[in-house]
């Protein structure tokens, strides 16, 4: 299966979009996270986190983008969903909002902001942060036919970063920026009838060649990015409330053995033969609970009904999309429904920093060949061994979410998506040696 193939089609079909009534941008986005939140109190650092230093970019960095933070979208006005310092809008639950799937790099950031193994000193950081809104820009910017106009931004923003002195030390390899988008949305296809209609492959441009990139969705074949969650609805200030969380969906009564949330593809979609597969086989069935996205509804609005159906499940099936990524795996977990992958794709090959080793400890692959056959697969597996694969899954949520930005170190008292991706490029740096990563050398 190509990956190109099923990704490349789908730009403006992603998610589902509704009319929303006009909005004005709020220009504060950035008010919180760039222009300087007193940090807040914090506790110490984690030993296993290096002092890391995060760049101020100038605001034409920043600017053009909120100011266009629906440029991409005609039918939805998306800007909304970047407030909150990426969060989205509060739901009426504390700690809950609904956040977009595509924002991971604005909560980064946020989270960044207040964390206690923050340095303002750069000469005492050991890894560099490069804040760069990857969402916004593609939102902002990637529709726009103007090649030059659209990737103007870009090329200021790898020229201002290879200037300093800090980057040119180690060749940028204890540098690192954050994606919200897929790795695919940065590669522009080669020019077929002369309208190109993507980003260029910015994630691959010799400056960055040595700066590792956290991303919802990597190349596989890229040796510098790293799988990072997509953002779910839960971003929890307290360990308390990550553990009141657990609790409640250990607790969960599971009437249906599997579930599915999404929606079909369009015929010649390089997914359509998954998803058709999957509604077919969960229509049919009492044990399967199916929430069929319409295509015109935002979909990720229905968070109640979204968490509500995982939550009744044991299995939850994840049959690539639009790519081979979603982020209904990521709800799936927070809801301790166990992930059901059609291909190594979906998150094994992408989330190496998150996942435990052993695929089976967490999860169900199905094969090609009983792709027909997901209910005599799921039903076989004994119950004991159920309840322990949730057990793990569950055991995961603290390590996939995103804590909330403003939560103190001491309140938070737990490894979040953040912390967890900090741990490890914190291992990356110490070993860089003569301005080279002696992690990849071997
Ligand atoms: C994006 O913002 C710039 C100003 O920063 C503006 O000139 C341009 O028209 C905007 N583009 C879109 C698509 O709104
Ligand atoms: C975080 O705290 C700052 C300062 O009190 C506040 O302005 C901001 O709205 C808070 N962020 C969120 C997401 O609540
Ligand atoms: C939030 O939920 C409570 C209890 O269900 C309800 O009374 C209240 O009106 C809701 N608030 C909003 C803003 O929806
Ligand atoms: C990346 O690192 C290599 C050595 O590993 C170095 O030769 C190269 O100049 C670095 N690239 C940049 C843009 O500094
Ligand atoms: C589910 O099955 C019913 C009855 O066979 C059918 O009418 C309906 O269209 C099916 N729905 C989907 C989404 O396939």
């Amino acid at each position: 299966m190509s990956v190109k193939v099923l990704t490349f089609l789908a730009f403006f079909s992603i998610a589902c979009y509704l009319f929303f009534p006009s909005y004005s941008p709020n220009f504060d986005i950035f008010a919180n996270s760039v222009i300087g939140v007193p940090p807040v109190q914090s506790k110490q650092c984690d030993p296993d986190i290096a002092p890391f230093y995060i760049y101020d970019l100038p605001p034409r960095f920043s600017e053009p983008l909120i100011r266009n933070c629906s440029g991409f979208n005609p039918w939805k006005n998306m800007c909304p969903y970047f407030e909150n310092q990426g969060m989205g809008q509060p739901l009426n639950k504390s700690s809950w909002y609904n956040t977009y799937q595509l924002t991971a790099d604005m909560i980064f950031h946020g989270r960044a902001i207040n964390h206690p193994c923050r340095t303002k000193d750069s000469s005492s950081a050991l890894v560099f942060y490069i804040p760069f809104h990857t969402s916004l820009f593609v939102h902002a910017f990637g529709s726009d036919n103007n090649i030059a106009r659209r990737e103007a931004i870009w090329f200021d923003l790898l020229d201002h970063i290879s200037s300093l002195p800090t980057f040119q030390r180690h060749g940028g390899h204890d540098h690192f920026l954050v994606s919200g988008h897929m790795a695919w949305n940065f590669i522009r296809p080669p020019k077929k009838d002369g309208e190109p209609s993507r980003l260029n492959d910015f994630l691959k441009f010799p400056q960055l060649s040595n700066v590792s990139a956290l991303i919802i969705e990597r190349n596989t074949l890229s040796n510098n990015q790293f799988g990072i969650p997509y953002p779910s609805y839960f971003h929890p200030q307290s360990d308390a409330e990550i553990r009141s969380w657990q609790d409640e969906v250990r607790r969960s009564d599971r009437t249906h053995l599997f579930a599915f949330v999404g929606g079909a593809r369009h015929k010649g979609h390089g997914a359509e033969s998954y998803r058709t597969a999957v509604i077919s086989q969960c229509n049919r069935t009492e044990s399967c609970l199916l929430l069929q996205c319409n295509f015109w509804g935002a979909v990720w609005d229905e968070v109640d009904e979204i968490l509500g159906t995982l939550k009744r499940s044991h299995f939850c099936l994840q049959p690539p999309g639009d790519s081979s990524t979603r982020r209904s795996i990521f709800d799936s977990i927070l809801t301790g429904c166990v992930p059901v992958f059609f291909t190594d794709l979906s998150a094994y090959l992408q989330y190496e920093w998150y996942i435990p080793e052993r695929r089976e400890d967490w999860s169900v692959l199905i094969g090609p060949d009983q792709l027909y056959q997901i209910e005599e697969v799921l039903s076989q597996i004994p119950e004991k061994e159920v309840e322990r694969m949730r057990e793990v899954v569950i055991g995961m949520i603290p390590r996939v979410t995103y804590g909330h930005p403003n939560a103190t170190w001491a309140e938070v008292g737990f490894r979040d998506a953040v912390d967890t991706a900090l741990v490890e490029l914190t291992k990356r740096a110490r070993h860089i040696k003569d301005g080279t990563d002696a992690s990849l050398e071997n």
